[in-house]
């Protein structure tokens, strides 16, 4: 069994060891995945591959508890990052006491929340209350509507220059760590040498402190669509979809149950 991820460990990390950061969302799939990653992540992207929703936005604090509940049960010596879903930290006081919440019915070890500069004074808030926060900046998902639509960040020098000061105000704030999602190589390579603290980045290039994948994108289980960063490492939805096929057809042709599978 692997040693648990402190923030001291993953901060020693930085320049030293690449960081693999993976979305859980139930006790199975975690406790399968805590082997070979540093940190789970329960991502609100689970309103989409999980629930079927068309973005993250529907995302309850209550959804996201039970599920950060479930991939601590399955993970007990992962290191676990619970998603604090949109809305939910609008206020210093909402921001606190959802965390505190999350807290109190989970063993996550920290919590991530989406933004910039214009967050950094609520992050700075939480981490002067023992709340452990993760950045994330760049393209961020819970900006899908105000934003129409997922933009790639980095293109222009005013988006460049603004996901450099994002990420250094939210340093600045005191987040142990960011997600940079959605940029240009170049500009994921400027945020993980303008701060010091690890950055894990998503479709933004190699250069970054680690990466993250949604699981059910990397497992090649969510067909709906394929992001261009995706990599698939298993070709989950032929061979699930083949499974159950082959059950079918012997459920069907009375192959199944044989003895073996009968009780005497
Ligand atoms: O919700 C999520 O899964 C995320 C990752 C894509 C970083 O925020």
């Amino acid at each position: 069994m692997r040693k648990k991820e402190t923030i001291t460990s993953l901060q020693a990390a930085k320049g030293s060891r690449k960081l693999v950061m993976i979305t859980a969302y139930d006790a199975l799939f975690a406790s399968l995945f805590s082997e070979s990653a540093d940190m789970i992540l329960v991502g609100d992207s689970l309103n989409m591959s999980f629930l079927g929703e068309p973005d993250t936005l529907s995302a309850t604090l209550d959804q996201m508890i039970y599920h950060t509940r479930a991939v601590c049960n399955g993970a007990p010596e992962s290191f676990v990052i619970c998603d604090m879903p949109f809305g939910s930290v609008n206020t210093h006081h909402d921001a606190l006491a959802n965390a505190v919440e999350v807290f109190r019915r989970t063993r996550a070890d920290a919590i991530k929340i989406e933004g910039g500069k214009e967050r950094a004074p609520l992050i700075k808030h939480l981490t002067q209350n023992a709340i452990a926060v993760m950045g994330h900046v760049g393209l961020t998902p819970q900006s899908v509507r105000s934003e129409g639509g997922y933009k790639v960040k980095g293109r222009s020098k005013e988006d460049f220059d603004r996901v450099v000061e994002d990420a250094l105000s939210i340093e600045a704030a005191g987040a142990f760590a960011l997600v940079v999602e959605g940029v240009t190589p170049e500009l994921g390579r400027a945020v993980t040498e303008a701060v010091s603290i690890p950055v894990i980045g998503i479709g933004a290039g190699s250069e970054t402190d680690g990466q993250v994948l949604v699981w059910s994108d990397m497992l090649g289980l969510f067909e709906a669509f394929k992001p261009k960063f995706v990599k698939e490492y298993l070709q989950g939805a032929a061979l699930v979809k083949e499974a159950v096929k082959n059950y079918a057809q012997e459920v069907q042709e009375g192959k199944f149950p044989t003895e073996e599978h009968t009780y005497q």
